[in-house]
Formats: C-alpha cells, structure tokens, sequence
C-alpha cells in the first residue's frame, strides 16, 4: 500500500511539473519561442516521447490501483475476520453471562424454597432413579405408608406406634417403623417399651446416596428385649417389628444435605428420593407386610423423602379448632406436592380422629369432625378415599389417662376396668386403616 503511494506521488509530481512546464512556455511564449526554433529537434523528440510516458503512466496507475484495491480488500478481509471474532466471543461472553444469570435465578429460587419451607419439595426439577416408578407401582411387598399433619401434638407417632403393634400382634405380619422426626419420639417410645438402649443406628443413614438393603439391616432393630426390662407386649416385645432410630444428627444431616443441593448443584442421586431408593427396593418390601413412616409436625426434608417414598398417608388430627385447621393447608400441601413431583401417590388413607374426650364424640367435636370432612372434600374434590370409604375413619382414637402414664404401648393396656384398649378402639382403627391401605393397591 505504502509502495503504490509514493509511486503515485511522484508520478502527480511528474504531471504536475509538465502542466507547470507548458503553462509557463505558454506564458513567456515571445521568450520561450526562439529557444524552441533553436533546439526543434530535441522539443519534437520530447513531444514524440511523452505520449508512450503518459500511456505508460496511465498503464502503471491503472496497474497500482489495481494492487491498491487489492490491497484494500485484503485490509478489509482481515477487518471483518477481526469483527467476527469479537462478535463471536462477544456472543459467547453474552451466553455465557445469560447461563451465570440463570444459575443465579435458580440459587435464589432454592434459597427462597429452603426459606420458605411450606415449599421445601420444589428443590429444581425431579430427578427420580430409573426404577422409582416400576418399584413404586409394583402390587407385591410392603405398603408404604407415612403418618403425617403440619401440627405438633394430634397424635401421629401414637398412631405409628400402635399400629405397628397391631401388625405384629394381631396380624402377625412384619412391620418396619422409620423415624424421621428428629426428635426421636418414636425411637424413644419404642425403645422404652421394648427395653432396648438406643444404639448408634440412625435413620441418617438412610438418606446417604449409596445407601441400600445393607444399610437397612446394620441400621434397623428388632424390638424385642432380651432382658427383664421389657415390657412391650408383657414381655414379648415386638418380635416382628423392627425400627430405623431418629435423633438429633438428623436435623443437621437434612440442614446439609440442603445446603449442598443449592450450593453445589444436584447430586448423582436426587436428595428427595435417596428414602425411596431403599425402601422401594422389591428385596426390602417382599421383607415386610408394611412399612410405617413417622414425619414430623414440618415440611422437613425427611418429610419430603418420606412422602416420595410412600404409597399412602395417615393424618391423625384431635376434633379442636387449632388441629382441624390445620387439616386443609396440610392435604393442599400434599396436592401441590404430588403435581409438582408428578407423583401418583400418596393416597390419602384415611383422617383418624385422636384424643377425642370419650367414646362417643362429646361437647363440639362432632361439629369440628364435620368441619374436617368439609375442608377435606374441598381439598381433594371427593368425599371417599381411592377404596371408596368415607375420608375420615368412624371409630377414633380416644384420649386415656392410662396411655399418658405408662411406658407400654397403649395397645397393650387396659383402661383400668378390666377392658383392653385393643378391643376397646385400637383394632377397629387399625383394622380399617389396613384393609383401606392394601386394597387401595394397585390390581388389588
Ligand atoms: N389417645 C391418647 N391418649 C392419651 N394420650 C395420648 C393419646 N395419643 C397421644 N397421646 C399423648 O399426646 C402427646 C402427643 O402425642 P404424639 O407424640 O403422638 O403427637 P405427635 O403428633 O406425634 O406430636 P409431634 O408433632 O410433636 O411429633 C404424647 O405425650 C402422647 O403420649
Ligand atoms: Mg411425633
């Protein structure tokens, strides 16, 4: 480019110069003429050479504007290959700024769900392991089955308790109890009864990624005493069931298993169904006739587990205005929960009444137990369960002193007259939960 410049240069120098030349030998003609006459042949030898000059100057800027324009285009090839590439990496730094900005979004959406906990499931999308549905679905094994409400005291780890004594006593059929409440009520309870010290064994186990049948044997115990602090079942224990423990380590384990599923992005297996990855197992189900799950009073992360991982649920409410208020955020919660998850299950098995004043209802039960069916209904457009049974059980579970003060389970006791409790109401409630809980079976 430079060169065809300066060559340029000097040939509008040379044409110039000529212009100048003949402009001034026409001016100063009189002077300039008798030094033409005198030197004609060297001026026609002049004039006879620049023609060719000036046609090899036309050829030669026509020859450099040619390198020019090449030159040119090259300039601008290279111009435009610089400008694609800072388009191209301009678009990347946008895409890559766009995918930063959705990371974020989904960080603040997580934090707001761990936040606000009514929400705690909507962790990102489900990512259930391959089998979960097939093993859900599958007729044979163990119902699983949690007993829940969002409201401390109404009952439900009376009602776990009791009915596992049922399946194993009366029904004499293997029942597996997992206590996901922290606080360990169950445990306790069952461990009194049964004269047993708490062991290491934890439910947190339980809820590791690689956690499998193994885990659930090291980590359940068979609720049978070998000493003479037994009481379960006057001395019995409950030779067929064993329990999974709960203490306080598993409120910091669901604590860091959040934190690291929004921190740290999803993990290999879904944090929501490492329960359901055990529990569904056909070798784990064909073990029991039915296995029942203990949530606490909060959408917890072993609540949300225990839910993914069962086919029905249970909720024990008392017939008062706080507890049956409780009842429609609770099963709305369930709803959203199953849609969200896509989940078929769980199936609402039935409302027990608990801790009601007698046997019949008395003073304003009866009006909060036809409240509860109302706002039931509501919630889930129907008035009957999938078995076709009214929502809420008829016979209920009544308050007994004798059940407060003794360390045995309530189904073993008497009410004092003579009477036991398991004839009195327990084997009705749980004779109806049962056969409403393995009828609604599929192809049952
Ligand atoms: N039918 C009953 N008669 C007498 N006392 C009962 C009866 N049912 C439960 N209780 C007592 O009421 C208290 C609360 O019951 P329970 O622990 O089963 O409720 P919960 O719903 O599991 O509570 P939380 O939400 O705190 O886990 C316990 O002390 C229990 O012993
Ligand atoms: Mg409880």
């Amino acid at each position: 480019m430079w060169k065809s410049k300066w060559v340029r240069r000097l040939a509008w120098a040379v044409t110039d110069l000529m212009i100048l030349g003949a402009a001034l030998a026409i001016y100063f003609r009189d002077a300039v003429e008798p030094f033409v006459e005198q030197n004609s042949a060297t001026f026609k030898l002049v004039g006879l050479a620049i023609a060719p000059f000036l046609a090899v100057l036309g050829f030669v800027w026509g020859a450099l504007d040619k390198i020019e324009i090449k030159e040119l285009a090259e300039e601008l090839g290279q111009e435009r290959e610089r400008a694609e590439k800072a388009t191209k990496s301009l678009s990347e730094a946008q895409s890559s700024i766009s995918a930063k900005t959705e990371q974020i979004k989904s960080l603040e959406s997580n934090l707001e769900t761990i936040a606000d906990s009514q929400r705690l499931w909507r962790l990102g999308p489900p990512r259930p392991f391959p089998e979960y549905e097939g093993w859900k679905l599958n007729p044979h094994g163990a119902r699983i089955v949690s007993v829940g409400l969002f409201k401390g005291g109404v009952g439900k780890t009376h009602l776990t308790a009791n009915f596992a004594a049922y399946i194993s006593e009366k029904l004499k059929k293997k029942v597996l109890l997992i206590d996901l409440d922290y606080q360990g009520s169950l445990s306790t309870i069952m461990f009194t009864a049964a004269g047993i010290e708490p062991t290491e064994s934890k439910v947190d186990s339980l809820l590791a990624a690689d956690a499998d049948l193994a885990t659930l044997s090291r980590n359940s115990i068979q609720l049978v005493g070998n000493s003479d602090l037994t009481i379960l079942n006057g001395g019995k224990g409950l030779s067929r069931a064993w329990i999974v423990p709960a203490d306080y380590s598993l409120s910091a384990l669901e604590g860091q298993l959040l934190v690291s599923a929004v921190m740290k992005g999803p993990s290999v297996v879904d944090e929501r169904y490492r329960l359901a990855r055990v529990l569904l197992h056909p070798d784990v189900r064909n073990q029991y006739a039915m296995i029942l799950i203990d949530t606490p009073p909060r959408m917890s992360l072993g609540t949300v587990n225990a839910l993914i991982a069962s086919h029905a649920y249970v909720v024990p409410t008392i017939l008062d205005r706080v507890s049956s208020e409780a009842i429609g955020p609770f099963l709305s919660q369930i709803q959203s929960f199953k849609s969200d998850l896509k989940l078929e299950g769980p199936e609402l098995a039935g409302i027990v009444g608990s801790m009601t004043k007698q046997m019949p209802l008395t003073g304003k039960e009866p009006d909060y137990r036809k409240r509860i069916l109302a706002t039931a209904t509501e919630q889930l457009k129907t008035d009957m369960v999938r078995t076709g049974r009214p929502l809420m059980l008829d016979q209920n579970i009544p308050r007994k002193a004798a059940i407060t003060n003794k360390d045995d389970l309530g189904y073993f006791l008497d009410d004092g007259h003579g009477q036991l409790l398991r004839d009195l109401f327990y084997d009705k409630v749980f004779d109806d939960l049962w056969s409403r809980i393995v009828e609604s079976t599929p192809n049952h």
